[in-house]
């Protein structure tokens, strides 16, 4: 899909609706909307092509990855108990919190979010109150919700643990 793009933008087909609105459906996102997400991310300067292959037809064909690019973070997470268990960075920063066909539970859909960041509030609201698009903070940035970030994997975990160990969670 990111190969049939045009080159540098990817916003001629990863796109729904106004580039300013993330439309969603259901609780989750709806699906090909890497490009009005990306707009909503701290990522808004970077194109697609900065950590896809363009020249690879699977979306998994990362050339950069996180720690690349924040090296910081990814030396503070090295040798945590999350790290060595396998958790990566997009599994916290780009949770499936869109849905494309299937959804595998309430904060569980098949597409990765390019939100990126976190929402670490307890009561955290991920949508809209109509839940027809993503919540958007007065400069347009979107995040997700812990949910989606750790809920899928900590479901015997309750909002005040989840909340109390996000908050700062890189300097913890
Ligand atoms: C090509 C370089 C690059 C890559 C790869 C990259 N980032 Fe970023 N990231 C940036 C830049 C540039 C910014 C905006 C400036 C800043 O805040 O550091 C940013 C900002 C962020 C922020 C917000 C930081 C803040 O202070 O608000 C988060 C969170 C983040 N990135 C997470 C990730 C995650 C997770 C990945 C991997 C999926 C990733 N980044 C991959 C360059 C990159
Ligand atoms: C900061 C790095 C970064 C940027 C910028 C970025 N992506 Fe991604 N993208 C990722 C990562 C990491 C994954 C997850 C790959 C994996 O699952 O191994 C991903 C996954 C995807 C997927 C597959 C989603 C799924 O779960 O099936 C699509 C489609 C995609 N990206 C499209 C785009 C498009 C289009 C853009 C530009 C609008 C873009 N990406 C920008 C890092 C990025
Ligand atoms: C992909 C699955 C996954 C996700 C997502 C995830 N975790 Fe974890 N987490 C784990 C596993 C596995 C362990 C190790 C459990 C063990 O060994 O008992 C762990 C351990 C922890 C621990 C105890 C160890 C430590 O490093 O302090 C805390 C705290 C924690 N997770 C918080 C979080 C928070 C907060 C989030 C969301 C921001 C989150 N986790 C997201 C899988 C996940
Ligand atoms: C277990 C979940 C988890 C994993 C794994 C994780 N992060 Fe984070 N990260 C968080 C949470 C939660 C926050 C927000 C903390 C806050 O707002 O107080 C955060 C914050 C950040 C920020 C700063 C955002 C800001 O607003 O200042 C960056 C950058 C970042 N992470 C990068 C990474 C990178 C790179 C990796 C992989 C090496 C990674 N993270 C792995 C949960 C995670």
């Amino acid at each position: 899909m990111v190969g049939a793009c045009p080159a540098g933008g990817g916003g001629g087909c990863h796109i729904r609706g106004a580039p300013d609105t993330i439309p969603a459906r259901g609780g989750f996102i709806r699906h090909h909307e890497q490009y009005n997400e990306q707009l909503a991310s701290p990522h808004y300067a970077l194109d697609c092509v900065s950590c896809h292959d363009p020249h690879k037809r699977s979306e998994l064909s990362i050339h950069t990855a996180c720690g690349d690019c924040h090296e910081e973070y990814a030396d503070a997470y090295a040798g945590t108990q999350m790290e060595i268990a396998g958790v990566d960075c997009e599994d916290c920063h780009m949770p499936y919190a869109s849905k494309s066909a299937v959804a595998f539970s309430p904060t569980r859909g098949d597409v990765r979010a390019h939100l990126v960041r976190n929402n670490v509030d307890r009561d955290g609201q991920m949508f809209t109150d109509d839940g027809n698009f993503v919540l958007l903070d007065d400069v347009g940035r979107g995040a997700v919700t812990l949910d989606f970030a750790c809920g899928e994997c900590h479901r015997d975990k309750n909002p005040n643990w989840l909340a109390g160990k996000a908050k700062k969670f890189h300097q913890r």
